[in-house]
């Protein structure tokens, strides 16, 4: 037989074909996620989280060995792409991390089967498909960015540092629907760990967006600044060549290839904000490719560049503690707060509906405290090591102790609640001031809008 002819008889028998690299369009994506769904019930679950503007479906594939609900100890994961419709590159790295994950899976393959074992990872590849349906394919432009109704997605969620009643006045029913089905879905789960990807610059970027009174440097530091920044560089630092930070002309040389979102641009609105102060999940914005809408001659490289960067940041799931919180009685509580010290969160952090905590700290030791009502406040010390390498962060459970009934109504220990106190400062939605640096911020704000 002529090698040719051998080469497509080969390619005719082999059964499931691997996922092409092109771009796929929403309809394809859906037929393709049907189908990794349809023909892996073991570890497959496709779910939608609500419609577009235009009515089309925002489908997440969750892959994890229970893929249907959570399991206590089972920390969640999630990517979301394509929030930019005209960021396209995200959309294909979900897909080919997919078609990786399951082949890997059913091969037998020791590093999915692992990854799948010990976590679930939920896959949202398009948040904006009305976007991408309509977007340009040049490297700069913005043309598909926005949404249906014209609102940039990223600039559409609550916001802890635009003033309380600014957020109460925009109420979620008014926010659009591609926000509000991500709102939903993170009341639905307790994510540990996401990021959402991006395109037209190669950094990784982490909270906060906005502006608190923590202003360090330029930078507008979270209390989890140091895991933040450790997220980041394993993104970059896996990446064929994000860590160099200086591979887009048109862009700002980064260090390590990492950004405080702030130190870039300050924006109000953001979706990796939200996720940390509201949802306890923490989130990074993944720039991916210098160019928005890459050529598809350029997708298996681009995907070379990513795949182990993707793959490592999802093992740091794992960073930290997790546990539950008992009652006096033996059950897991929600609500309970636990809180480390030296990191106050505007929204401490609670347990889920299981009884649940994950808390992503580094190595080293650190003091919790642990508050639910009716029960003595509990304090411990926990030596924290390094969990990803064992695909398990530390395990530990509290078991707290009811306070004694006594004549005392009052409750004892009222729980710590959201700190929305804190004062703009400079932030991207801060009451205009004429100063020649406000200036420069807000143009320079206009400008990068343009790029991430
Ligand atoms: C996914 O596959 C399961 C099992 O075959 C099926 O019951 C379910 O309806 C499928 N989900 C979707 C959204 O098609
Ligand atoms: C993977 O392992 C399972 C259980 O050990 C076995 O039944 C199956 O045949 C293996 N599959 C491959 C492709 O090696
Ligand atoms: C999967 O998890 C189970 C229990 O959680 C464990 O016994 C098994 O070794 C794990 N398998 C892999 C491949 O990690
Ligand atoms: C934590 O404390 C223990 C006991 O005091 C000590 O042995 C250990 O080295 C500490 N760990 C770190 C990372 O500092
Ligand atoms: C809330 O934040 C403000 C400003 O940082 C601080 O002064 C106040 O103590 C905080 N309140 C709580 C309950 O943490």
């Amino acid at each position: 037989m002529p090698p040719l002819l051998f080469v497509l008889v080969l390619l005719f028998l082999t059964p499931a074909s691997t996922l092409d690299f092109r771009y796929h369009s929403n309809q394809e994506m859906e037929q393709y996620l049907l189908q990794v769904n349809a023909s892996n019930p073991d570890i497959a679950h496709l779910y939608s989280i609500g419609q577009s503007v235009l009515g089309r479906e925002l489908w997440v594939l969750a892959l994890g060995v229970r893929p249907r609900s959570h399991t206590v100890g089972i920390p969640e994961f999630k990517y979301v792409a394509n929030m930019h419709g005209n960021e396209v590159l995200g959309r294909e790295l979900m897909l080919q991390l997919v078609d990786d994950l399951v082949r890997g899976y059913r091969n037998n393959e020791t590093w999915s089967l692992q990854i799948l074992n010990s976590s679930r990872v939920h896959v949202l590849p398009t948040m904006n498909p009305d976007g991408f349906n309509v977007a340009d394919t040049h490297c700069q432009f913005s043309q598909g960015r926005l949404n249906h109704n014209n609102i940039d997605l990223n600039r559409n969620f609550p916001d802890a540092f635009a003033g309380l009643r600014k957020q109460q006045q925009l109420n979620e029913d008014k926010r659009e629907a591609e926000v509000r089905a991500v709102m939903g879905w993170l009341r639905t789960e307790t994510f540990v760990l996401s990021a959402n990807l991006h395109g037209g610059a190669l950094v990784a970027s982490y909270p906060y967006d906005n502006g608190g009174s923590e202003l360090v440097g330029g930078a507008s530091v979270s209390p989890d600044d140091d895991v933040f920044i450790h997220l980041a560089k394993v993104y970059s630092h896996n990446h064929a060549s994000m860590h160099r930070g200086d591979v887009c002309h048109d862009s700002r040389p980064f260090l390590d290839g990492i950004t405080n979102g702030y130190q870039w641009y300050p924006l109000s609105g953001g979706m990796q904000d939200y996720n940390y102060v509201w949802a306890q999940c923490l989130e990074l914005t993944l720039e991916v490719s210098c160019c928005k809408f890459p050529p598809a001659a350029q997708l298996p490289a681009l995907w070379t560049d990513n795949r182990k960067s993707l793959l490592a940041f999802m093992k740091q799931v794992h960073l930290g503690v997790k546990g539950r919180v008992f009652d006096g009685s033996g059950v897991p509580v929600q609500n309970a707060v636990v809180e480390v010290k030296g990191r106050r969160n505007l929204c401490p952090f609670r347990t889920d509906r299981h009884g649940e905590y994950y808390r992503l700290l580094l190595p080293g030791n650190y003091s919790f405290t642990v508050t639910y009502p009716g029960h003595e406040v509990l304090t411990a010390t926990l030596d924290v090591p390094y969990g990803p390498d064992q695909f398990s962060a530390m395990k530990h459970d509290f078991l707290l102790r009811r306070i004694a009934t006594t004549t005392d109504q009052t409750p004892t220990n009222a729980t710590p609640t959201c700190n929305h106190t804190l004062q703009q400062v400079g932030g991207a939605a801060a009451a205009p001031t004429w100063s020649g640096s406000a200036v420069g911020l807000s143009l320079v704000a206009v400008l990068r809008s343009l790029i991430d």
